[in-house]
């Protein structure tokens, strides 16, 4: 039988390297979607090239949409605005994406038939009720009535309105769903929403599409209109801050290391993670700063640290932060002193149930925490070392908490079997490349 899991039993030693690392995910998910409903071609490079995003090129060519991808450049034919051919037994797969299944939705609500929207075993546990019922306020129909998980089926409306929407959970899906419907809805769609990752509005910007934003501290009122057509667009995707983060956090833990991370995205409402980590006594840099279809881009360089201190986390920051709570609970289990974040149940709500695995985890390697189903406090220690046998499994093959445990291998030591190694090729295929070119032993 194939050996289904990776072994690691070795601590990685120090490095000092340049790296580029994949595509931004929710960059090359918004192009794609947003490219399709443009007039003519429109073409990204650098665009990530894992399983989340073949799931998204898939689902555009079942309802039409002509594409080409070679290396890492793609290019999409637009159809235009409710161009899309639709058929009757149309099934789109959105696999392990919460960000396709959810953001393709109010590309869809015009359909004259029934699409059925399936995901794999970890987006069919999730809640998506959360974009379910504000579509329907607008006028979609939902099949069947109250089914809150994937697999549902979506029937568009010929009478679609405008609404007004509170976004609560700081969720950028959930905001960017209500935001792409108004591609189809006549009027001005109205938004208040908690703080989230803002790449659909830069987007929608830099397009001409009608919109409106207002800040205050805590919240953004967000206007939209429907735009006359979407004009095509090219893009050269910057690499992923979420990927990054893995190997930040690996030369933080490493001894006499550093590494610059090449041409990120530095949306500073993606930057959580570094802000994060410096608090802790990172001394994290950016340097050569430039800016491409309204997304900020420069390059990260880290050193390794000694004097990480532990942090109580503001909540403020959470949202900013939510795809990068594992590996920073890493760097909190090295930390000197107690660490707190609070105010997270919304990572359980992720492709596993983050909070609660990522605390067996830690417990399994001997790190004394305090867990509840929305807050964690770790007990750091500066000494921490690992020399025992860890095995991971059972995790619904949830990427992150893959890369979590590699890193927490190659920093802490011990022998790791970590079950599922293909789960990195829904985010970052070129993972274990990168440890490879780092000087990491696996096998
Ligand atoms: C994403 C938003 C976040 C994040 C996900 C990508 C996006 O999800 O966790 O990985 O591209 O909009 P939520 O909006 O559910 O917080």
């Amino acid at each position: 039988m194939v050996q289904n899991f990776l072994k690691i039993n070795k601590k990685i030693g120090s490095f000092k390297k340049k790296i580029l690392v994949d595509g931004d995910k929710s960059l090359s998910i918004r192009w794609a979607l947003l490219s399709s409903q443009g007039v003519g071609q429109s073409i990204a490079k650098n665009i990530l090239k894992s399983e989340d995003l073949i799931n998204t090129l898939n689902c555009l060519k079942k309802l039409g949409v002509k594409i080409k991808l070679k290396k890492n450049i793609c290019k999409i034919e637009g159809v235009g605005i409710n161009g899309f051919a639709y058929k009757k037994k149309i099934v789109l797969n959105a696999g392990n994406s919460g960000t396709l299944g959810r953001l393709i939705l109010p590309l869809l609500i015009r359909s004259p038939y029934k699409i059925k929207i399936i995901g794999d075993k970890s987006l069919s546990r999730r809640d998506f009720s959360r974009v379910i019922e504000p579509l329907k306020k607008i006028g979609a129909n939902f099949y069947p009535n109250k089914k809150k998980t994937l697999p549902i089926y979506i029937k568009g409306s010929d009478f679609l309105r405008p609404i007004y929407y509170e976004e609560k959970k700081g969720s950028a899906q959930c905001k960017s769903c209500i935001m792409l419907a108004s591609i189809n809805t006549p009027g001005q769609i109205s938004i208040k929403a908690k703080k989230s990752r803002d790449h659909t509005e830069r987007m929608f910007k830099e397009l001409k599409i009608p919109i409106e934003i207002k800040k205050d501290r805590n919240l953004d009122f967000i206007k939209v209109s429907k735009p006359k057509l979407i004009k095509n667009f090219n893009f050269n995707i910057p690499g992923d801050i979420s990927s990054s983060a893995f190997f930040i956090v690996l030369t933080l833990l490493s001894k006499d290391s550093s590494l610059v991370l090449r041409n990120i995205n530095i949306n500073p409402s993606r930057m959580g993670v570094i802000r994060i980590l410096n608090k802790m006594g990172a001394k994290i840099k950016i340097k050569n700063k430039k800016k491409q279809f309204g997304e900020e881009c420069a390059d990260i360089i880290v050193k390794s640290s000694k004097n990480l201190k532990g942090i109580n986390c503001p909540s403020n920051l959470n949202s900013s932060a939510i795809d990068e709570f594992l590996i920073i609970f890493l760097a909190a289990s090295k930390a000197k002193g107690i660490s707190y974040f609070k105010n997270l149940s919304e990572l359980n709500e992720k492709e596993s149930p983050r909070l609660k695995i990522a605390s067996k985890i830690l417990r399994m390697m001997g790190v004394k925490i305090i867990y509840n189903n929305s807050s964690i406090k770790i007990y750091g220690n500066p000494d921490i070392v690992l020399n025992k046998n860890y095995i991971v499994k059972n995790y619904l093959k949830d990427h992150r908490v893959f890369m979590m445990c590699a890193i927490a291998a190659l920093s802490f030591g011990g022998n790791w079997k970590i079950f599922n190694p293909e789960s990195i090729n829904t985010s970052f295929p070129s993972f274990l490349n990168i440890i490879k070119q780092l000087g990491g032993k696996t096998n």
